[in-house]
């Protein structure tokens, strides 16, 4: 087996976090982050671990589309939810925003993974200023969420077909867990069930914003009745983000 060479990236981040001479025999493929437990997201640290996902760079323009909505809609106290929250990254980089801000807001963070909102709980504690008017909510999706109209949905739920898995970088299979992975058969699976339920907790006013996958298109997805949709480029140029409102 060839030895593991690590970027300048993967040294300057395994130096940062406590490993100044790291040996690449000893980690295989394992992510870097996986490695220290931290991950940055949007100008913060990030705790990680096997029970979430790695952010991505690309969902940072889920924040930016999330802030300019309430900004351009004036919305003074907006009401948030983040599906499938992994570390909480979305939701409380949101949050850090409007609180900078000092915009007033309620966030409900959900996930079905116990571990997961574990870490996200210890995420907001670590970078909020006042973690006061957020939620964390074990649910399958929409199931368990009390009745409200949320102003801004964020959910970065799994999305890779599941024949296409095996197929992934081994340091995203053999390290990241399937269950923020694997959208089933078409990768629309879980998609298509949230945006069924997505009518009743979406304000009149309100948005919601998906990453899904590049081999998706509109006609991939069983859309609800009467919403408004498109989908917006990450900053590689590739398509990524379902946005759906109610239509005016
Ligand atoms: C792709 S990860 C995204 C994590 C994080 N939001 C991010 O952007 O890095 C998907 C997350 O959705 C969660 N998940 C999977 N199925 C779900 C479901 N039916 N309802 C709620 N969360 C789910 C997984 O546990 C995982 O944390």
């Amino acid at each position: 087996m060839p030895k593991r060479q690590f970027s300048p990236y993967e040294l300057n981040h395994l130096k940062k976090f406590g490993f100044p001479d790291p040996d690449p025999n000893t980690f295989g493929e394992k992510p870097v982050e996986y490695i220290t437990g931290h991950a940055e997201f949007c100008e913060m640290d990030f705790l990680v671990n096997s029970s979430t996902l790695i952010p991505r760079l690309e969902s940072e323009k889920i924040i930016k589309i999330a802030t300019e909505f309430i900004e351009k809609h004036q919305l003074s106290h907006p009401a948030i939810a983040d599906i499938g929250t992994g570390t909480g990254c979305l939701g409380i980089s949101i949050a850090s925003r409007l609180a900078k801000k000092q915009t007033p807001y309620t966030i409900y963070l959900s996930d079905t993974s116990s571990e997961a909102l574990k870490t996200a709980t210890e995420n907001a504690h670590r970078l909020l200023p006042s973690p006061v008017n957020l939620f964390f909510l074990k649910s399958n999706l929409l199931d368990d969420f009390p009745h409200i109209k949320f102003d801004v949905i964020t959910a970065n739920l799994p999305y890779i077909p599941s024949h296409t898995i095996s197929s992934l970088s081994p340091s995203v299979k053999d390290f990241e867990p399937l269950s923020a992975l694997d959208g089933g058969a078409n990768g629309t699976t879980i998609i298509n069930r949230f945006l069924n339920q997505l009518p009743e907790f979406l304000s009149f006013q309100g948005v919601a914003i998906l990453e899904i996958n590049d081999t998706h298109n509109l006609d991939s997805f069983s859309l609800p009745p009467a919403v408004q949709v498109s989908i917006e480029k990450d900053v590689f140029g590739v398509p990524r983000f379902l946005t759906v409102s109610p239509k005016s």
